[in-house]
């Protein structure tokens, strides 16, 4: 009887664990890899809005300014990575101007 207790326990800890775990990794990645999704039902209009206007003022520095719905999300979310951090974008304004190209994307 003590076994089954012992496996059962192990079980339900097993399970604690891998729940958590999963749960983790998917919001880490709805944050740096959103979908257009996540990004409707996570994000107000007014963020969108501010995400607007910290794309316009930073990333027409180097180039023109690229058309939001000239990329679909997934291509958003992989430039990004490489052109965020060429701005001076503090981390939070950052995932705005992702949400807004995410939302308004192809
Ligand atoms: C410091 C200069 C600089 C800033 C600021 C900058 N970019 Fe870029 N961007 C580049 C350069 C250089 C390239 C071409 C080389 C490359 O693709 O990495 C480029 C290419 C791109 C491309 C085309 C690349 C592709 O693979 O489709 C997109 C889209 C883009 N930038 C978007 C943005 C956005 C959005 C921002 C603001 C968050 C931004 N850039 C800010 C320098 C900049």
């Amino acid at each position: 009887m003590k076994t089954i207790f012992q496996t059962f326990g192990f079980v339900i800890a097993s399970l604690f664990v891998v729940t958590c775990a999963t749960k983790a990794v998917t919001v880490a990645s709805a944050e740096t890899a959103p979908t257009k999704e996540f990004v409707k039902a996570n994000f107000t209009e007014d963020q969108l809005a501010q995400g607007k206007t910290h794309f316009e003022n930073n990333c027409a520095q180097c180039h023109k300014l690229f058309d939001p719905n000239s990329r679909n999300a997934e291509k958003w979310n992989n430039v990004l990575k490489r052109m965020l951090p060429k701005t001076d974008l503090r981390y939070e304004d950052g995932r705005l101007v992702q949400a807004y190209l995410v939302a308004n994307s192809e």
